[in-house]
C-alpha cells in the first residue's frame, strides 16, 4: 500500500506532486509528505499527519518551490500515523526517500547502522533504507549505485524513489515486489505507483520489472535491470478515459462506480460473446490450449476478490463439471498443498499488485500446475505480466477503496472462462447459447436494480442505529451474502456476518432478536422453498428481515418481512444481479452514518504489503 509520485521537470513540481497524491489517496491516507529540492540544491520537506488536504492546506501557507521532487501517502505499518513516521524520510539534510513496501530485515539493519552512528527519528522500516544509501553515498559518491548496493541488502518488498541534494537534476527509482510506473512526458519525467497518479500530466507509461534501477531526468530515463545491464522497457499507453479519477456529477467514488456497471459488464463481455457462444479465441491464442485437459481449478485472491472466486467456484462444478478449490492468497501461500494433475491456477485481482496473490501465483509456478489465468482490472500490473493467460476486465479505474464494479465484472469474466471451459467438457451448445443470452440481459437487468436506489436509501434507515448484523445466501448466493456484509462492515463500521442459510440453525440463530437486522437475496432458484423455510426460523425468533426477492419467487412482505422485489433473472447470472442492491444498500447507511465512505478507515485499496 502507500501511494509514491515523483516528477522531475522544467516547472515547479510542487502542483504536480500534491494531485498525484490526492489521485494515489486510495492506497493509503494516514499521512502525506513531499520532498523537493529547491533552486538552492537543498531538500525542502513537508509531512502533515491526516489526508492529503491537510498536506495541500499546509503547503498553502508554506510551499516547496523546486523542480525536482518525490511525494507519498501513507497506510501506517511499522509505526502509529504521526508526522514523525510519514514519509519522505531523510538522512542527514541531503537525502530524501519515499518507499511503497515492507522491508523484512529492517530491525537488524537499524542495529549496524546505529553502531555506525546514524540517528533515527522514526519507528520505520523506510528510515533504515535512508540512512544505508546515505551510508553507501559516502564512499560511493553517486546515487545510483549507492541505491544500487542498498538494495542488495533488503529482505521484503519495495519500490523506492530517492533524491540527494548533491544531484539535483534526477532521481533513481527501483521496484522488488511493489508497483512503480514511469510516466514518460515532453521535457519532464514522473513516477508513481499507479498510473492513475499522473493522467493530468501524461498517458505514456513504462513499467519497471522486478529489480530495475532507473535514473529519471527531465530529458531521459536510464533504466538497468537486476544484473546492471542497460535495458529498455516498451511505452504503452494509458487506455481509459483521463477522467476515470473524478466523481463527476456523483457524490461519492463508490455511487459513480456502482452506476457505472451495467456499462462496464457490457464492457467486460464485448468481442467475447456473440449471441449464443464464447469466442475462445478472444481469451487468448493459448486458450484452447491451456483449457483442454483442464481437471481442476484452483482459484486464489483477497477480499473481494475472493468472493467472486467462491462464486465461480459454483459455476465451474455445475456447467464444466470440473472440480474447483477457492482459498485466499494469504493462507493459500503458507501452507503444503496436494496438487492433482491438470489443475488451472487462476489468480482474481483488480489490481494485480496484490502482495499475497501474487506471492501465491510466484509459488505456484514453481509447483507444477498446468497453466496460470489472471482475471484482472488492470493492465500492465505484475499479475497480469506474470501469468500465462489473462482474461481483462473492463471496469476501468475503480477508485471507492470498497470494491464495486470489479467485483461485477469479475464475475462476468469469470462466466465466460467457466462457459469456455466447460465447452471443452461436453456442455451442450443449447446450455451455452441459454446462458449468454441470459448474461446479455444482465447489463439491463442492473440498471433495474439501480432504479431501485431510492427504495434501498429508504430501507437503509433501519440499519442506522444498529451495531450487527446477518447476511443470508444458499448456494451460489452465499458468496453474495458474503459481499453483502464485507461491503456493510467496509464502509459504515456495522458488524455484518454472512452465512449460508442452512447453517443458520447451527449457531447464529442464538443471535438473532429485533437488534440484529437479517438480509437475505432470495432469487427464484432451486433452493427459494428452503431458503423461506430458513426465513421463517428468523421471523419465528422475532429478527426483522430485509429480503432482496425475485417477484416469482413469492416471499411476501409481512410483520418483519420487508420484501423488495428485483427483477427476474437467470439463475446462474443472478449474483451478478443481486449483489447490486447489496452495494447499494451498504452505500446508504455509510451515508447516514457519516463515514468516509470512499476512504474507510484502516482500510486501502491496493494491499501491496503482506
Ligand atoms: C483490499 C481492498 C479490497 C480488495 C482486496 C483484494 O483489501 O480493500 O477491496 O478486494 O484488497 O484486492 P485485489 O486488487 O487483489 O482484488
Amino acid at each position: 500500500m502507500c501511494g509514491i509520485v515523483g516528477a522531475v521537470s522544467e516547472r515547479d513540481v510542487q502542483g504536480i506532486l500534491l494531485e498525484g497524491l490526492r489521485r494515489l489517496e486510495y492506497r493509503g491516507y494516514d499521512s502525506a509528505g513531499m520532498a523537493v529540492i529547491g533552486g538552492d540544491h537543498s531538500v525542502q520537506r513537508a509531512r502533515e499527519v491526516g489526508k492529503v488536504a491537510a498536506l495541500g492546506d499546509a503547503m498553502k501557507a508554506n510551499p516547496l518551490a523546486g523542480h525536482l521532487g518525490i511525494a507519498h501517502t501513507r497506510w501506517a505499518t511499522h509505526g502509529e500515523p504521526s508526522q514523525i513516521n510519514a514519509h519522505p524520510h531523510m538522512s542527514g539534510e541531503r537525502l530524501a526517500i519515499v518507499h511503497n513496501g515492507i522491508i523484512e530485515n529492517y530491525q537488524e539493519l537499524r542495529e549496524e547502522l546505529r553502531a555506525d552512528g546514524f540517528e533515527f527519528t522514526s519507528q520505520t522500516d523506510t528510515e533504515v533504507v535512508a540512512h544505508l544509501i546515505e551510508k553507501n553515498y559516502r564512499a560511493l559518491c553517486n546515487l545510483h549505485d549507492s541505491v544500487r548496493a542498498a538494495i542488495a541488502r533488503l529482505r521484503g518488498a519495495y519500490a523506492l524513489a530517492v533524491v540527494h541534494a548533491d544531484e539535483p537534476n534526477h532521481m533513481v527509482v527501483c521496484r522488488e515486489g511493489s508497483p512503480l510506473v514511469i510516466g514518460v512526458g515532453i521535457g519532464e519525467n514522473f513516477i508513481a505507483s499507479d498510473q492513475l497518479a499522473l493522467l493530468p500530466v501524461t498517458d505514456r507509461f513504462m513499467f519497471l520489472e522486478e529489480g530495475d534501477i532507473a535514473d529519471i531526468k527531465k530529458d531521459g530515463i536510464t533504466i538497468l535491470d537486476r544484473e546492471g545491464q542497460s535495458v529498455e522497457r516498451e511505452v504503452t499507453r494509458f487506455e481509459h478515459g483521463a477522467d476515470s479519477a473524478d466523481k463527476g456529477e456523483y457524490r461519492h467514488f463508490m455511487l459513480k462506480e456502482i452506476y457505472e456497471q451495467p456499462k462496464v459488464i457490457k464492457a467486460t463481455m464485448e468481442g467475447r460473446v456473440t449471441k449464443t457462444r464464447v469466442l475462445e479465441q478472444a481469451l487468448g491464442t493459448e486458450a484452447a490450449n491451456l483449457l483442454e485437459n483442464v481437471r481442476h481449478v484452483q482459484i486464489i485472491a483477497c477480499g473481494t476478490s475472493y468472493h467472486a472466486g467462491m462464486v465461480a467456484r459454483y459455476w465451474i462444478e455445475e456447467l464444466a463439471g470440473v472440480a474447483c478449490s477457492v482459498e485466499v492468497a494469504s493462507e493459500f501461500r503458507y501452507r503444503k498443498h496436494v496438487i492433482q494433475q491438470d489443475t488451472l491456477f487462476l489468480c482474481i485481482s483488480q489490481s494485480g499488485e496484490t502482495a499475497d496473490t501474487l506471492a501465491a501465483l510466484r509459488q505456484a509456478k514453481k509447483a507444477g500446475f498446468r497453466a496460470a489465468l489472471a482475471i484482472c482490472n488492470v493492465p500492465g500490473s505484475s499479475l497480469v505480466r506474470e501469468s500465462d493467460l489473462v482474461i481483462m476486465t473492463q471496469a476501468g479505474p475503480e477508485i471507492g477503496v470498497a470494491s464495486t464494479k470489479a467485483f461485477t465484472t469479475q464475475l462476468t469474466a469469470l462466466l465466460i472462462f467457466t462457459l469456455a471451459l466447460a465447452r471443452h467438457n461436453g456442455l451442450p451448445e443449447e446450455q451455452e447459447a441459454e446462458i449468454i443470452e441470459a448474461l446479455h440481459l444482465v447489463p439491463g437487468q442492473v440498471s433495474d436494480v439501480l432504479a431501485l436506489d431510492g427504495e434501498i436509501a429508504e430501507m437503509s434507515k433501519a440499519f442506522m442505529d444498529k451495531n450487527h448484523s446477518l447476511f443470508l445466501g444458499r448456494g451460489s448466493q452465499f458468496p453474495v451474502a458474503l459481499e453483502g456484509a464485507l461491503k456493510l462492515k467496509e464502509i459504515s463500521y456495522i458488524h455484518a456476518e454472512a452465512y449460508p442459510a442452512g447453517e443458520l440453525k447451527h449457531g447464529p440463530l442464538a443471535l438473532v432478536d429485533s437488534e440484529m437486522p437479517v438480509v437475505t437475496v432470495a432469487p427464484n432458484n432451486d433452493l427459494v422453498e428452503k431458503l423461506k423455510s430458513n426465513l421463517e426460523e428468523v421471523r419465528a425468533r422475532g429478527g426483522e428481515l430485509f429480503v432482496f426477492a425475485d417477484r416469482k419467487a413469492d416471499v411476501k412482505a409481512e410483520d418483519g418481512i420487508h420484501v423488495m422485489q428485483i427483477p427476474s433473472v437467470h439463475p446462474i447470472t443472478a449474483p451478478i444481479v443481486y449483489t447490486v442492491p447489496l452495494q447499494l444498500l451498504s452505500y446508504h447507511v455509510a451515508v447516514l452514518k457519516g463515514t468516509d465512505v470512499d476512504q474507510p478507515r484502516n482500510l486501502a485499496k491496493s494491499v501491496t504489503v503482506e
